[in-house]
């Protein structure tokens, strides 16, 4: 069955460069060390596309010629939130970005039988309602781990939610889309379905076991 999502919503990162790199990190015979660093390249990726449109201010800059005006990020403050613990390996790549943005950091673990997700950690800085939060779980699969934690973020004040993720599911989509119309979502893969184990599929198998050679 089709599963069906407002699309307007989400933003599929699809560039070769990425099509290319997650083919490598979806195949089982691609190592840790290769697999952690493709993950930190997707998220600058990602990154990249999801801070398109951050506001900007008119500077004057006196080159080696002469004085001219130019532009420079308008200093709306950035939160990187990762959901624990495959979020993490997509920190770095979006730091090499935007170095000085504050990382707050959410614990959620799926429960294997019920694949609901429950929190077990979280620790913000304390200004997050006044930032702009880019929350980063390389899987998107049932949606129930972003919901969780975007409704955290929501329940502190934060406006501004952008949700990134590598690979996402349809039903993910759908299910997210849903609960926080507001948030927008930037994947560079939208893969076929989720299996009877809530596994997106064709997937990458478990990316926090396949980032931290937990498997
Ligand atoms: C994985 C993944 C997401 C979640 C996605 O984490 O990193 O957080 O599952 O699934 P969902 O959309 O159905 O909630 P997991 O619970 O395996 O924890 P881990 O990051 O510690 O491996
Ligand atoms: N979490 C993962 O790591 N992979 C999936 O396919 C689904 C949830």
């Amino acid at each position: 069955m089709t599963v069906t999502y407002d699309a307007s919503r989400v933003t599929l990162v699809d560039h070769p460069l990425v099509q290319h790199k997650l083919s490598i990190l979806r195949d089982k015979n691609t190592g840790t060390n290769q697999f952690r660093q493709l993950v930190r390249e997707l998220a600058l990726f990602d990154g990249y596309e999801a801070m398109r449109d951050l506001p900007m201010e008119d500077v004057e800059v006196e080159t080696p010629i002469t004085t001219a005006t130019f532009k420079q990020l308008a200093g709306k403050k950035l939160a990187i939130v990762p959901i624990l613990r495959a979020g993490l390996g997509m920190v770095d790549g979006i730091l090499d970005l935007v170095p000085s943005a504050r990382v707050g950091h959410i614990g959620m673990e799926r429960d294997e039988v019920t694949h609901e997700p429950h929190e077990y950690y979280c620790k913000m800085p304390k200004d997050i309602d006044q930032r702009i939060c880019l929350v980063v779980d390389p899987m998107l699969a049932t949606g129930g781990s972003a919901e969780m934690a975007i409704s955290y973020l929501r329940e502190r004040g934060v406006k501004d939610i952008r949700m990134l993720c590598i690979v996402a599911a349809p039903e993910g989509l759908k299910s997210l889309t849903e609960k926080d119309p507001d948030v927008h979502i930037y994947t560079c893969a939208i893969d076929d379905h989720l299996n009877e184990a809530a596994y997106i599929v064709p997937g990458l198998g478990d990316a926090g076991d396949r980032i931290y050679g937990t498997l």
